[in-house]
């Protein structure tokens, strides 16, 4: 278990009684239709929190939901892809539109990556932002990940095949960057499968 505790928010592991406020928010279409997933009902979030503690073992995903004082549960972040050899890992968020542009994003960044980062000892943190997203790749540009290319037919949405941009941001990039400005509490420890260095 690892969490970051920051000066608005919290990120920590997503536990049954999250379902509701992730069927609330992610049930929005503005917020699936990026994602090769959807919720039809509660049931989705419920049988997805329950089967997080052997993907995050397992090495598929290690999540958080982001948690805000006065909105409660408000998105979900989280690392896939590791690759302990070459200490890099992949990220990916989403946010109720409800956050949107308020500073959650960015926020829950800074607190991601400094996990990522300085905890699990990752050198490199990458990102995808479909080419139809231009909010997403702003989102990532604006704190510092660099664009690195177009992969073609790289996320399949049942029988669309999505182009997506490929980003990535280096540990020194961010240290001098602004998301390393931003304070972070952190306990814990990440699991063997996201233990980079
Ligand atoms: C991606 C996401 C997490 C970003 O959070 P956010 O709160 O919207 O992000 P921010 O407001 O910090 O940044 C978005 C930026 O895009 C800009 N923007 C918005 N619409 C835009 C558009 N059509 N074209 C270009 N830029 C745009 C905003 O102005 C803002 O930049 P600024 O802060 O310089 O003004 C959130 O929008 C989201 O969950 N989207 C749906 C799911 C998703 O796309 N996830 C990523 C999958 S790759």
């Amino acid at each position: 278990m690892i969490t970051a505790v920051g000066p608005v928010l919290t990120l920590r592991h997503p536990e049954p009684r999250d379902a509701a406020a992730l069927f609330r928010h992610a049930s929005d279409p503005l917020i699936s239709r990026w994602f090769s997933w959807r919720y039809e009902s509660e049931e989705d979030p419920k049988r997805w929190i329950a089967s997080r503690p052997a993907a995050r073992e397992a090495g598929e995903w290690l999540e958080w939901v982001v948690e805000h004082p006065e909105h409660g549960v408000v998105g979900m972040t989280g690392l896939s892809e590791p690759n302990l050899r070459d200490r890099r890992t992949v990220m990916g968020s989403w946010l109720g539109q409800a956050v949107w542009g308020t500073g959650v994003n960015v926020e829950s960044k800074a607190l991601l990556t400094r996990m990522a980062f300085e905890h699990c000892g990752f050198e490199r943190v990458g990102a995808y932002a479909s080419i139809e997203n231009p909010r997403s790749q702003r989102a990532l540009e604006k704190l510092g990940w660099q664009r690195e290319g177009t992969l073609r037919a790289y996320h399949r949405h049942g029988d669309l095949a999505r182009d997506v941009h490929l980003y990535s941001l280096l540990r020194d990039e961010w240290a001098d960057g602004p998301l390393a400005q931003i304070e972070a509490r952190v306990e814990g420890a990440p699991p063997a499968a996201f233990a980079a260095g």
